[in-house]
């Protein structure tokens, strides 16, 4: 087994670093997500993620903001009220099945379908066509296999120096699910060995809490 030992009286980086990583896996297993809500709602996100979301829309004055997996409808009213402050903007959320009562504004559209629907993917490329700056959140089915597929398709989205963040990288990264299998991650790595219109931006992480550890894209060609 390999344990980890720290000397109290002197700390190092390495060791900082590790524990992170423990904190991390921690925090998720707690599922402290199901605990957070915006306004009331659940909103299955990490907040210091949430904390950068706000700065991306804010500082690359984003328009559309496209989310797939609705779920609650917390994550889509923490955006919409973050388009409120910036007093412009839509929120567009996916989800293959809405549920009852989502929180509704007039900045959200809801869609009823898979993200990756042929009508959905038409859709979001009349809408995005209209948009200045367009910012993506994946947040459906989690399995590399259906992340790759929404990354590919997505991407196509996304603006130039705007975000598209495949969310929960944290499943296979610290890893906090190992049991989950190849996840989110797995999708990221493939997905950035085949293009090079993104970038991995890892001071995006600057709080160290994240559910999404290598997985915002910024977009720069
Ligand atoms: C992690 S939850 C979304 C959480 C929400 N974004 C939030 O932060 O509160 C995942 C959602 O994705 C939806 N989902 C799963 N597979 C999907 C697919 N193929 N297309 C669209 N939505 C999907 C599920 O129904 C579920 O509501």
């Amino acid at each position: 087994m390999n344990k980890l030992v720290i000397d109290r009286d002197n700390i190092t980086l390495e060791d900082a670093r590790e524990m992170v990583r423990l904190v991390n896996i921690l925090y998720f297993r707690q599922k402290t997500y199901e605990k957070t809500n915006w306004m009331g709602i659940n909103a299955a996100k990490c907040p210091m993620d949430m904390w950068v979301y706000q700065e991306i829309m804010h500082s690359l004055k984003t328009d559309l903001l496209i989310e797939t997996g609705t779920l609650f409808g917390g994550s889509a009213l923490f955006f919409a009220n973050m388009f409120d402050m910036m007093g412009k903007g839509k929120v567009i959320s996916i989800d293959l099945k809405l549920q009852k009562n989502l929180p509704q504004h007039p900045r959200i559209e809801y869609i009823e379908s898979s993200s990756v629907e042929l009508k959905v993917l038409d859709y979001l490329t009349a809408e995005a066509s209209k948009a200045k700056s367009v910012t993506v959140i994946l947040d459906s089915d989690h399995s590399a296999q259906y992340k790759l597929r929404e990354l590919k398709e997505y991407s196509k989205f996304v603006t130039k120096n705007n975000y598209i963040i495949a969310e929960d990288t944290c499943f296979d990264y610290y890893p906090a699910w190992p049991e989950f299998g190849p996840g989110p991650t797995a999708a990221v790595q493939k997905f950035m060995k085949a293009n090079n219109q993104f970038r991995v931006d890892r001071s995006k992480e600057l709080h160290l809490l994240s559910f999404s550890p290598m997985a915002f894209l910024q977009k720069i060609m």
